[in-house]
């Protein structure tokens, strides 16, 4: 299609791509254009136009140039990057293609009895003290120690939930110091059908590696949630008919890369997902309703039972909202085609302007976690009627087909701050190698 066109000066390139940090791709809006070719003219940087599609483009930049573009569009944009960051073509025009179809999803509710046994278990100082621990830390950069480290700390964590030998915990490589984290409970039926819970595990402050950037909003907020939403589930013993995985990603806030890598290994593994919920920031209550659904990179489908699963298993109130650009992971599932859904804590006029500063801290959310209660319930009904399943473990396969008791369903139970130097490390994407996988090839569920 089309080839490069140049739209800044060739002639002139960048020091730092001068000096072997080398040329990345951006994709990026359509309407952020004029932005990234005054960064590309004021630095007298080359800038190419590789591909369009819908409302984003690909554009070939320096790499040196993306903290400059990042610290552009939060001026211009509000938008603290707004761009995503590929280390070849073929990855950046992936993320712009239109997404890939969905399949249809059968979404039923009619495991009430295994949710209220789930819901009766959710608590909300174990939230607040995963909440807690994780901001306590200086920050979880992706390329800091601390950001390393909490990765282990929370694989270590979930391992210490069951003595269940079919649950494992594995960590995710793409080559940063800091790798994801993910928790499988393998399907007992349909193992091969994956339901994803995530949120990310990284946070950022202006300073990168030696910010103090507490994250408890954004995110401690959402793996604390997911967290919860474990160790209740493994607490109970659920024993789900398809297989599902709680993902904490590594590296969002720089372009939404652990998930990026997560999605891509999976495509290649032709692995099964069906549906994902994305936990980013749950605990500051800023708006009239309680939880806003995303609208945009999202499935309208799950949506509506993302509502429905609202009204049946909590009392939150929510509306729906958009973010206006891919903002968080669950726009790298939704690329994929896979179904996903987003909900929020508050709607974007009431956004919590302390995140990606050293004042994301849990005093903004009072000390307390009972707004992230509310998606904790929200995500352990996700799992539960999405995945179905039974509490304890399971029967015999002759006997579950012959005679597992019919389920009845249960009574109804009730920018972000200044970030100007918030994507600073992008500029050594270079070293970004493709998706490594550690030990846990055998764990995660293959190729269907
Ligand atoms: N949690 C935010 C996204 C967010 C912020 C959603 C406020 C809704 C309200 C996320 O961690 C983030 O900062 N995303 C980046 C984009 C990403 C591609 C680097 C952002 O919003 O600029
Ligand atoms: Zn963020």
């Amino acid at each position: 299609m089309r080839g490069p066109l140049l739209i800044a000066s060739l002639a002139a390139m960048s020091a730092s791509a001068a000096a072997g940090v080398g040329p990345t791709y951006v994709s990026i809006g359509r309407d952020a254009l004029p932005t990234a070719m005054d960064v590309a003219s004021a630095d007298h940087a080359a800038l190419s136009f590789e591909a369009a599609s819908g409302d984003a483009v690909v554009l070939g930049i320096p790499a040196g140039e993306l903290e400059h573009l990042s610290q552009a569009m939060h001026a211009a944009h509000g938008r603290c990057g707004g761009f995503m960051a590929h280390d070849s073509l073929a990855d950046a025009r992936a993320a712009i293609a239109p997404p890939a179809p969905e399949a249809p999803i059968d979404y039923t509710i009619d495991r009430g009895d295994v949710v209220a046994a789930m819901l009766s278990g959710i608590r909300e100082d174990a939230i607040l003290a995963t909440i807690r621990a994780l901001s306590s830390r200086k920050n979880r950069y992706y390329r800091s120690e601390s950001g390393a480290a909490v990765a282990l700390w929370l694989r270590d964590r979930w391992r210490g939930f069951t003595d269940r030998d079919d649950v494992t915990v594995e960590l995710f490589d793409q080559g940063y110091p800091q790798r994801s984290v993910i928790l499988t409970i393998p399907g007992t039926t349909r193992p091969d059908e994956v339901v994803v819970i995530g949120g990310h595990l990284d946070s950022i402050a202006p300073g990168g590696t030696a910010a103090d950037a507490p994250g408890a909003d954004d995110d401690a907020s959402g793996i604390a949630t997911l967290d919860e939403v474990a160790r209740v589930l493994l607490a109970k013993d659920l024993r789900p008919e398809r297989t599902i995985q709680f993902m904490a990603y590594a590296a969002e806030e720089v372009g939404l890369r652990g998930s990026l890598a997560i999605v891509r290994e999976y495509q290649r593994r032709k692995v099964h997902v069906v549906g994902a919920l994305q936990l980013d920031m749950t605990n500051y209550q800023g708006s009239d309703r309680d939880i806003w659904l995303i609208d945009d990179f999202t499935s309208p489908a799950q949506n509506r039972f993302v509502a429905a699963l609202i009204e049946r298993y909590t009392t939150a109130t929510w509306g729906v909202d958009r973010c206006g650009y891919a903002c968080s992971d669950h726009a790298s599932w939704h690329r994929a085609g896979v179904p996903a859904s987003m909900p929020h804590e508050t709607r974007s006029r009431d956004r919590n302007r302390n995140i990606h500063t050293a004042r994301d801290t849990l005093e903004v959310s009072r000390n307390n976690a009972s707004h992230a209660v509310k998606f904790a319930r929200l995500g352990a009904a996700y799992a539960i009627e999405l995945a179905k399943g039974t509490l304890g473990p399971a029967a015999p396969p002759a006997q579950t087909m012959a005679s597992a008791p019919a389920t009845t369903p249960g009574a109804p139970i009730a920018l972000w701050q200044l970030c100007g130097l918030v994507l600073s490390a992008v500029a050594l994407i270079a070293a970004s190698r493709a998706n490594e996988r550690t030990s846990h090839a055998d764990t995660t569920p293959s190729a269907a």
